[in-house]
């Protein structure tokens, strides 16, 4: 009786700790497949957006996402927006017998309302052309191509007194035209389907319409900083763009590195680590570097010289080996962690702007991607998320605990 209940003991206690064992295990396991699904969640979540180029909406929700995640992760976020110039056609029209016909800004035009008669410019506007006709106080219609630049056509108008252009598209479609300065009439194009009929009811009919151009001469970027709070000198920058040019969903560039980016903040955000650290992510690197070169032009220099390295993240879900490429030294810490460290500058990124104000930079990226700057930019590898996430964390430790200033 004795003996059995002490077997019944011993077997309870055998089945309690390899019950006890296979939960730990399975925790652990889940908490990795959290971790890792949170990271390839971060790319799917940026990429559904579709295109970010900076300055427009879809860019805006993606800081908004950003912003979200940091603050789950315990964060504090500033917002750091900066103005550039580049031009974006924020929806243009023209409205003509109750019907709105959709035109495209050409790049550079100012941007402006303006109703009057459609008048038809003969052949394809030359200064000559227009003395057929009068386009004074009104918008004058004229065919693409003859020769003539898309800025010529509007200096002769402008010149004649006309109050904005329309210039129909001499190929099926439309065509985004392009100037090399600003204009000083609303100016746009339409598709030659629309375009060519309007253009011959012009030549014979009075048609009364209302020119649209909705243009915008700025972008606004927003660089998203998160830290813990009350951090006000980093010794670390860890960063990533999260634009993307456009027409591209920029699953590879850079929603790679930018779920990389949180990924690290939300691993660190518990550890002492966490108070030496800023995490950025970048708009405007498509640009030139915009965001980064704002964040380097505010950031005193004290901030500055502060910093022990700054890493950025980019293209990093595409390709098995992931390459590192270093300055100043960082690059000797980083090699002894990691094996070879190049210093050929590969790629253009933001790093490059912490680089020129001679602060220490690690750049993690794998290499060329066939999907490169492309609406073919969808996908990448979870796997090698998590692989870049565990290698820096291999790093950061290291260049944290360097004592020498530099
Ligand atoms: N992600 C690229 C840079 C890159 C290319 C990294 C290949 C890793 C591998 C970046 O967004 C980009 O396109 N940079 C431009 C320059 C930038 C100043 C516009 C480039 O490299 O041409
Ligand atoms: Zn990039």
């Amino acid at each position: 009786m004795f003996y059995w209940l002490h077997r019944t003991r011993r077997v309870v206690q055998t089945w309690q700790v390899w019950l006890g064992g296979a939960i730990a295990l399975c925790l652990i396991a889940a908490h990795a497949l959290v971790a890792a699904d949170l990271l390839y969640a971060d790319v799917q979540a940026l990429v559904k957006l579709g295109a970010r180029a900076a300055g427009s909406s879809r860019a805006e929700r993606a800081s908004e996402y950003l912003i979200s995640e940091y603050r789950k992760a315990g964060y504090q976020v500033e917002i750091q927006t900066f103005t550039y110039p580049k031009f974006a056609d924020a929806g243009s029209s023209l409205i003509t017998d109750g019907k709105t016909i959709e035109a495209w800004a050409l790049v550079r035009s100012v941007a402006g309302n303006v109703t009057g008669q459609l008048v038809a410019v003969p052949n394809f506007g030359r200064t000559e052309d227009f003395k057929a006709v009068n386009v004074r106080d009104q918008i004058a219609i004229v065919q693409r191509g003859g020769g003539l630049q898309f800025a010529e056509k509007i200096e002769n108008a402008a010149a004649a007194g006309a109050i904005g252009i329309l210039m129909v598209n001499n190929q099926p479609g439309n065509v985004r035209g392009m100037l090399l300065k600003a204009s000083t009439i609303p100016a746009a194009s339409l598709s030659q389907e629309v375009g060519t009929s309007l253009l011959q009811q012009a030549q014979s009919t009075s048609i009364l319409a209302a020119l649209r151009v909705r243009a915008q001469p700025n972008a606004i970027g927003r660089n998203v900083i998160a830290h813990l709070s009350d951090v006000k000198q980093p010794q670390l920058i860890i960063g990533g763009h999260y634009d993307s040019v456009e027409h591209s969903p920029g699953a590879n560039d850079n929603a790679s590195g930018t779920a990389v980016v949180l990924g690290l903040a939300r691993s660190l955000s518990k550890s002492p680590q966490a108070r030496q650290v800023w995490f950025v992510s970048f708009d405007g690197e498509e640009d030139g570097l915009k965001g980064s070169e704002a964040f380097v032009d505010r950031a005193t220099s004290q901030f500055l010289t502060g910093l022990k390295a700054m890493l950025n993240f980019d293209m990093v879900g595409i390709n098995d080996r992931l390459l590192l490429d270093g300055s100043g030294a960082v690059s000797a810490i980083a090699s002894s962690i990691h094996g070879t460290v190049s210093s050929n500058q590969l790629g253009g990124s933001d790093h490059l702007s912490f680089k020129a104000k001679n602060v220490p930079t690690l750049f993690f990226f794998r290499g060329k991607d066939p999907n490169y700057h492309s609406p073919g930019d969808k996908i990448v590898d979870p796997r090698l998320l998590r692989e870049t996430q565990a290698a820096a964390l291999k790093i950061i430790p290291t260049i944290l605990n360097q004592t020498s200033s530099r």
